[in-house]
């Protein structure tokens, strides 16, 4: 029993494939998965909820509401329940919807409101398949961090032969066991994350600040903690909320508190990722009360911070791993390599602020790790948790070359 325990929200829109529903459902039953079934309404036209909510043994939603009782389809605790979300079949209708936005029935406004990983297994006819608005579609909803499940090659329902058939459900369950046997290779793992900005007081009210959401760290804590890793969250002021049993948030304000809090943890880690975007300088004398504008100009004297990355560097032990992070608008790969030496990196992840759509406030990120030993990775510009897998897949790679 590969999935007991895991919670799948199976999605079936309306295609002939929608068949192929009730075996994928008996298969991930038999492997221990708690299965709940919402269905587009053109679904109905092809499978009985009857069938599918027997299998399932649960009942199957296919309305915001139920229509006897008025009562509520909560889309969003729906979305929540779920471990993964798979829509199989998905029509080249649905898919317009979850490339668009669109929230006009209980399935795409469960694909909103779902946190967690989405699969996506398509259904269509040769030619549909191949239309320019579906690679399209297609391409927007992989962009935004679906995990597309290929059609597969073979006869289709319309006589036609070619790809456009959903992927078979024993090809489908073998992706989610791999899913989820891949989400704890980092079990017993301890690993350090800072993130976020700092903020350097210039009196009780002000500070010197930057734009860092935390969004690229917090990316990384998620990913790694649904990979069953115990993480230490140091995080500068921030809105994100974080929300998972491994993480634990150790929330700060300036360099030196960040700096305290991880020099704290650091000797017990096997892994440290310095994520954040710490201020260089601070307020050497930042004032005790609220500074008054008496004067026609001022000037605040800043000293150098402590450089957390290089100073935890330098007493890296035998069998630790550090990764950082270099955010450069010029001679960046030059930039990127100095500090990868100098701050004693495993590797080094750049961003570059040439790059339209990465970098700060950006929910996407383009990035280049550089490796110790000289190797260079570039990834396309993808949904910042897109990219917290790649960095975290060459950590394994790094880690487990084996694997
Ligand atoms: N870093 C750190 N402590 C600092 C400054 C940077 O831990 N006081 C870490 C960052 O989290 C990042 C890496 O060092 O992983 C590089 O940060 P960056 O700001 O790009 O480099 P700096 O060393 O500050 O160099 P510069 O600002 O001169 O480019």
């Amino acid at each position: 029993m590969q999935l007991q325990g895991k919670r799948v929200l199976l999605a079936v829109t309306g295609s002939i494939a929608a068949y192929k529903a009730a075996h994928l459902t008996r298969l991930l039953v038999k492997e221990g998965a708690e299965v709940q079934i919402i269905m587009s309404t053109s679904a109905l036209d092809f499978i009985t909820p009857l069938t599918l909510s027997t299998l399932s043994k649960r009942p199957v939603y296919h309305q915001f509401h139920k229509n006897e009782t008025g009562e509520w389809n909560n889309h969003v605790e729906l979305g929540l329940w779920a471990d993964i979300f798979l829509i199989a079949p998905l029509s080249a209708s649905t898919l317009s919807k979850l490339a668009q936005g669109n929230s006009d029935n209980l399935l795409t406004a469960t694909y909103l409101s779902a946190r967690c990983p989405v699969m996506l297994a398509p259904a269509m006819d040769l030619d549909m398949y191949q239309h320019p608005s579906v690679r399209s579609n297609l391409a927007v909803v992989k962009e935004y961090g679906n995990i597309i499940l290929d059609a597969e090659s073979g006869e289709l329902a319309s006589g036609l032969s070619g790809q456009g058939r959903m992927m078979e459900p024993e090809h489908i369950l073998k992706k989610i066991i791999h899913h989820f046997n891949k989400s704890k290779d980092f079990e017993g793992k301890k690993i350090m994350i800072t993130a976020g900005p700092t903020q350097e007081a210039i009196d009780p009210v002000r500070f010197i600040g930057n734009h860092s959401s935390g969004k690229m760290g917090v990316a990384l804590a998620e990913n790694l903690a649904s990979r069953g890793a115990k993480i230490d969250l140091i995080l500068g002021p921030s809105h994100i909320e974080v929300n998972h049993p491994n993480i634990k948030i150790s929330p700060v304000t300036s360099t030196q508190d960040m700096y305290k809090a991880a020099q704290a943890v650091h000797p017990h880690m096997d892994i440290c990722i310095f994520a954040a975007a710490v201020a260089d300088y601070t307020p050497a004398d930042p004032a005790k009360e609220k500074i008054k504008k008496n004067e026609e100009s001022m000037s605040i004297v800043l000293k150098k911070n402590v450089d957390i990355a290089a100073s935890l560097g330098r007493v890296k032990k035998e069998g630790q791993f550090h990764i950082g992070f270099a955010l450069e608008t010029n001679q960046e790969e030059e930039n990127a390599q100095a500090k990868l030496k100098k701050k004693n990196f495993d590797f080094i992840v750049l961003n570059s602020m040439n790059d339209s759509g990465a970098g700060f406030k950006h929910d996407t990120n383009k990035v280049t790790i550089f490796h110790q030993s000289g190797q260079k990775q570039v990834t396309d510009l993808l949904p910042k948790s897109a990219i917290a897998d790649l960095i975290i897949d060459s950590l394994k790679k790094q880690l487990d070359p084996e694997n």
